[in-house]
């Protein structure tokens, strides 16, 4: 039986709910399948759960056509295929996403992983700050209904899988040009949004959940309010997750009607599943 190993990071659900599903329909296709938050493994358990894996599974969301520093990193230190490994990678995205998940998986097949499928899947925007003004998160009906749309596609994904089908998306001139473009902006965007990172005070109950939650131990509670570190992968898990709506990215954030967090893909997402037990 096929073994395949899912390793993704989600900073605020939709990856990990995607990756998920795609454990289960792997499954029915009679593959043994796992599913890891890389937040959750350590650097000596991933060669263990490598040795006897026929397939890799790299899943995240995408940032500017690229995937969030975190999974970079946790690729640079991925140990070398082995036994003609293949390998998956897939992007969660809320418009648009170029070439990523095949620029991502350029970096597998520099390990030796034989790259089989790199693909895309629209999901709910987690992405709205004054800032960079995306379009609002909607928590309702309209993320349920990205994820029907993303069903079939998986499907097809996990079949793909399953029967080694190759299904490379993402590499078109254009998209690899938009790619690039999106790619050498991300550095200084992703420092511009964790430099306007703040706690309100009149709204903040000390609950400590963002220090709890965040995937780079980033935040700090100093002298009864909160600080924070030049670590930052602006993920949005602790700006999305304040129970208060107390952390702000940029002054107006603080009204939560015009900048609405996005709660996760489903009513009850608990962002504690994606970090170490
Ligand atoms: C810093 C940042 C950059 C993003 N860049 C893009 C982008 O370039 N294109 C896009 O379609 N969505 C972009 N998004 C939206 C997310 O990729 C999308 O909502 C994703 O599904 C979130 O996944 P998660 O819940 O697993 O973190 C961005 C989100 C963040 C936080």
């Amino acid at each position: 039986m096929k073994k395949v190993v899912i390793y993704y990071f989600s900073g605020t659900g939709n990856t990990w709910w995607l990756a998920e599903e795609l454990k289960k329909l792997l499954i029915i296709k009679n593959t043994t399948a796992v599913a890891y938050s890389i937040e959750g493994v350590t650097a000596e358990q991933v060669p263990q759960q490598l040795k006897n894996a026929d397939h890799i599974v790299i899943g995240f969301p995408v940032y500017g056509s690229t995937a969030p520093k975190l999974m970079q990193e946790f690729i640079k230190e991925l140990p070398m295929a082995s036994n003609h490994q293949t390998a998956t990678v897939f992007g969660t995205q809320a418009l648009a996403s170029g070439d990523t998940a095949y620029f991502i998986g350029r970096r597998l097949a520099e390990k030796g992983y034989k790259l089989m499928q790199t693909l895309h899947f629209r999901m709910m925007n987690n992405l709205h700050l004054p800032m960079f003004r995306f379009y609002p998160p909607k928590n309702d009906h309209r993320t349920i209904a990205l994820h029907r749309k993303c069903l079939p596609k998986l499907d097809k994904l996990a079949t793909a899988i399953s029967k080694d089908q190759r299904q490379i998306r993402g590499k078109y001139t254009l998209g690899i040009i938009l790619g690039k473009l999106q790619r050498s902006h991300m550095d200084a965007m992703i420092e511009k949004v964790s430099k306007h990172f703040d706690v309100s005070t009149e709204a903040c109950v000390h609950c400590n959940k963002c220090i709890r939650i965040c995937p780079t131990q980033n935040i700090m509670a100093v002298n009864g309010t909160y600080a924070f570190g030049a670590n930052c992968n602006a993920c949005l898990r602790c700006y999305s997750q304040c129970p208060q709506n107390a952390i702000l990215i940029g002054a107006a954030s603080a009204d939560a009607e015009k900048y609405p967090r996005y709660r996760g893909p489903q009513e009850d997402f608990n962002p504690f599943k994606l970090i170490k037990p």
